[in-house]
């Protein structure tokens, strides 16, 4: 196996998921990489493990570079079995090592293994000196469970802050550099869909780390590529989106069941073309929800159209929109229209369940009977141009 050194001593010993193409509802067209690292000093250190299936390829590359039962310590900075889920084996293997966690942690490895482990936990600012280098460990909750933590590696400058800054990417490179900018688009997927809802958390933690002056030549995530360029990059990234900064970008999300939502939806696209917006046409049967979510980061106006179906909106639209209240999008404006037969219904329980999340709803909505005709199309032309310079603020 290759072996990958991030620094001098400091190895990644985690595996690459090829196949995984559905992430507890997230898709994940490129798989993912479970990330762990090995850090050799007069104490040895394993900083997380990996998902359980893959144990047998974390333990193969420990082996290439130390007897893996020479480990003393392994640290975990996040209980969630993608990377806890070995956990139990190696500590089995090597014999009782250290288990350095948080107070959260701990008592999260224990509900999730039963099993007695020779646990230390740890708090913010603590430390940990394993001969020349120090760990310093930053309690991080709800980044991206409350028990989360970063290990932080003073010397060598290096960062392993477990869920933050990942993305689900599998790929035979280890390294950003080596991928390019692709690599932002992963990851601004990533943060939409996995930590959106705690941008306010990521801002203060963000801030907390910059405070404590602390140096970062590399960051190294528990997925996807490792920062080793410009870690900056996603730092600053992370802070723009945990500030909302939105483009001029409004986005058409729909369903139609004989096509008069989509006549509608297409129509209303034209609209915002034609106010110079950047726009997008995503049909919920055919864009995964996570994809919709990653489009809706940096749009700062969303419509919603949908088709009545039994007095409210059709199930692909409460699907979304079930999926959506989770991650709490924050800086945007919503937009309503629908079809129907008769009573109609599915603005009515969209709104409901936008406004129930206190998001801000454009008061003029769009509704048509059966199919529009010319002049109904004409209207939703104009609704998407004021929808446009509403969201875009013109
Ligand atoms: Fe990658 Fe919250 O686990």
């Amino acid at each position: 196996m290759e072996i990958v050194e991030l620094k001098k001593g400091i190895y990644w010993v985690g595996a690459v998921d090829w196949n995984i193409r559905d992430f507890h509802g997230y898709s994940t067209p490129f798989g993912t990489t479970y990330n762990a690292y090995l850090i050799l000093d007069e104490k040895n250190v394993l900083v997380d493990t990996v998902k359980a299936p893959f144990y047998l390829e974390m333990m193969g590359r420990i082996s290439e570079i130390i007897d893996p039962s020479k480990i003393d310590v392994i640290v975990s900075n996040h209980v969630e079995m993608d990377h806890s889920g070995s956990l139990p084996q190696i500590v089995e293997r090597i014999g009782n090592p250290i288990v350095m966690t948080s107070e959260r942690g701990m008592k999260g490895l224990e509900k999730h293994y039963r099993k007695p482990m020779n646990f230390k936990t740890v708090k913010t600012g603590d430390t940990l000196s394993i001969g020349r280098r120090t760990l310093t460990f930053v309690e991080a909750p709800m980044l991206h469970w409350p028990d989360s933590m970063f290990t932080y590696i003073k010397e060598d400058r290096v960062l392993l802050p477990n869920d933050a800054f990942g993305q689900h990417y599998a790929s035979s490179q280890r390294f950003e550099d080596e991928v390019g900018n692709e690599v932002m688009k992963h990851a601004a997927k990533y943060y939409a869909n996995i930590l959106w809802p705690l941008a306010p958390l990521i801002l203060k933690k963000v801030d907390e780390v910059v405070k404590m002056g602390i140096p970062i030549d590399v960051i190294g995530p528990s997925h996807g590529l490792i920062w080793r360029k410009d870690p900056g990059r996603i730092i600053q990234a992370y802070v723009e989106w945990s500030q909302g900064k939105s483009k001029g970008k409004v986005i058409v999300v729909y369903d139609t069941m004989w096509g008069s939502t989509e006549s509608m939806a297409k129509a209303i696209l034209q609209g915002l073309i034609e106010e110079g917006a950047e726009a997008r046409l995503l049909h919920l049967r055919s864009n995964h929800r996570s994809d919709i979510i990653d489009e809706m980061l940096e749009a700062r106006g969303i419509l919603f159209g949908s088709p009545t179906l039994n007095n409210g909106m059709f199930p692909t639209m409460g699907d979304f929109l079930t999926y959506l209240k989770g991650l709490r999008p924050s800086g945007k404006v919503f937009g309503l229209f629908e079809s129907y037969g008769w009573g109609g219904g599915a603005i009515k329980e969209m709104k409901k369940t936008l406004e129930g999340e206190k998001f801000e709803v454009w008061d003029k909505e769009l509704r048509v009977q059966y199919l529009p005709d010319s002049e109904e199309l004409k209207k939703a032309i104009q609704f998407g141009k004021e929808f446009a310079r509403k969201a875009l603020d013109k």
